[in-house]
């Protein structure tokens, strides 16, 4: 099973920028590796203030969010049903590609 998938990452301004990722590490770390600089992140990962709001399209291979991160994103106005804080989603092997979208700032 490989360790890297196809990253597909929309940004703010509707550009799509795609590279290979590593599955090991949190997908904040991810998209940042990746040079997407748009997500401050200012908890530093830690699940407590929702600047790192993204857009999932990765279908039911991807556990749903914790009760501390869907309490986090109840509190957004961008919310929608692909909504996630990418310091709290891990991936798992045999993920091929994802498709991720930088959430609107709040
Ligand atoms: S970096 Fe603060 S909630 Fe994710």
């Amino acid at each position: 099973m490989t360790n890297t998938f196809r990253l597909h990452v929309t940004g703010r301004d509707g550009k799509v920028r795609e590279s290979d990722a590593r599955i090991d590490v949190s997908l904040l770390t991810i998209l940042r590796d990746a040079g997407i600089d748009e997500i401050s992140a200012m908890c530093g990962g830690n699940c407590s203030c929702a600047t790192c709001h993204v857009y999932v399209d990765v279908g039911p291979s991807l556990p749903g969010p914790a009760i501390e991160e869907s309490e986090m994103l109840d509190t957004l106005v961008h919310q929608t049903s692909l909504s996630r804080l990418a310091c709290q989603v891990a991936l798992s092997a045999g993920i091929s590609a994802l498709r991720v979208e930088v959430a609107p700032e709040e």
